[in-house]
């Protein structure tokens, strides 16, 4: 497939799914929450405003071009009408100097535009050292944050799922790459898209000079759940983004009390129910400090803090509420989740029909409560007081 053909189709589609995502979640969600926006034209960015540069630029030669060649076309249509003797045109061949100039003029104007482009590429592409860098891996239907500097004190490197930190005022070296099939990085308000494709690991940077929650969405249709594989972007003032991961970095999950529901939770989430079928959570997940390493989903070491849940399909007081249907059956509530159902009902995974481990309502709950003590300390909430850009509706619940 043609690369320019592909990109074209990414960015129809992007338009075309915009409303049918806005309308999706205003019915899945009851409009109960705020609708957060995406927008293409936030200066706060270097990445936009270098975008915006250019394409000023860009628009007004081609207004110049277009007025030239209609002003040309309308001059030649009415000086030269067909006369009434049918005399044959005049010709120019030979005419060396309108020749050289048909040629110089546009060779000029593509010069003109490609040192644009290469001037914009050349101050966009390069990724400075001192850049945070970030990896980012989709999978269908969530991502993954890892922050591949910050090596965790309890092991493994610091990361989150659907809930990205970037520092303010810098660049932010992401690193995309996909986990399955072909999915897009694209949260316009910190700069540009990206595709996230198996197996390519692309670099780009993205900033933006203002604190504030931004949205993110997946930008390439990949399944069932494409409009429901969301993310959120918390760009932090520098000092308190390094306080944050500073905590993230010494963070080990709490050891719950013995006879606490928590307790109950932990021992499910690490070794499942065998007796009735029920995975573990482990397997799948990672919780930093906990001998839970699994990379199939989600990191859920912060859980906790996390204020959206199903790869931001959920937020706020929504999220809480919806963590017990849930776990009880996640491909229920979100078409195409892999996680197993935990109520015993079937589900489709990879289109094959499969039939879920039992969990009890005590347990359910039990889990719930184990995850939702996963907290990063109280100062460490990277969700407390910042604004969140491009909300509307009732203000919702952040
Ligand atoms: Cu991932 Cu659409």
């Amino acid at each position: 497939m043609n690369t320019t053909h592909r990109h074209s189709g990414t960015r129809r589609s992007r338009w075309a799914l915009a409303p049918l995502a806005v309308l999706a979640t205003a019915l899945l969600t009851g409009c109960q929450q705020a609708q957060q926006g995406l927008s293409i034209g936030d200066m706060s960015s270097a990445f936009n405003r270098e975008i915006a540069w250019m394409s000023i630029w860009a628009v007004a030669l081609s207004i110049i071009i277009f007025l030239g060649v209609s002003f040309a076309l309308f001059y030649t249509v009415q000086k030269f009408r067909e006369d009434k003797h049918d005399a044959p045109p005049a010709q120019f061949h030979g005419n060396n100097k309108l020749e050289v100039w048909l040629v110089a003029v546009p060779v000029v104007i593509v010069i003109f535009l490609s040192v644009l482009t290469v001037r914009s590429m050349a101050i966009l592409n390069p990724t400075p050292d001192q850049a945070t860098k970030i990896d980012v891996l989709a999978k269908q239907f969530w991502w993954n944050f890892e922050y591949p500097t910050i090596k965790a004190d309890a092991g493994g490197n610091v990361a989150n799922g659907n809930e990205m930190l970037m520092p303010t005022k810098q660049p932010v070296a992401l690193t995309v790459t996909s986990g399955d099939v072909i999915h897009g990085f694209w949260a316009p308000n910190i700069g540009g898209q990206r595709a996230a494709m198996p197996a390519v690991k692309k670099t780009w940077q993205v900033d933006t000079d203002r604190a504030g929650v931004y949205q993110g969405n997946c930008s390439q249709l990949c399944g069932a759940s494409h409009a429901n594989m969301r993310y959120k972007v918390v760009a932090l003032e520098q000092a308190r983004y390094d306080a944050t991961l500073a905590a993230m970095k010494a963070y080990r999950a709490p050891e719950p009390a013995a006879g606490s529901p928590e307790a109950l939770g932990y021992q499910l989430f690490m070794q499942g129910k065998p007796e009735t079928k029920a995975a573990s959570c482990a397997g799948c997940h990672r919780i930093q400090g906990t001998p839970a390493a699994g990379v199939v989903g989600p990191d859920l070491s912060f859980f906790g803090t996390r204020r959206t849940l199903g790869a931001g399909m959920w937020e706020g007081e929504k999220a809480r509420e919806m963590l017990i249907p849930w776990l009880k059956h996640a491909p229920h509530v979100k078409p195409g989740a892999l996680m197993p159902t935990y109520d015993g009902s079937e589900y489709r995974a990879n289109g094959k029909l499969q039939k879920g481990g039992v969990l009890t309502d005590e347990e359910i709950n039990a889990l719930a409560a184990y995850l939702r003590s996963l907290k990063l300390p109280e100062e460490a909430d990277y969700w407390r007081d910042v604004p969140v850009i491009g909300a509307s509706g009732n203000g919702g619940t952040q």
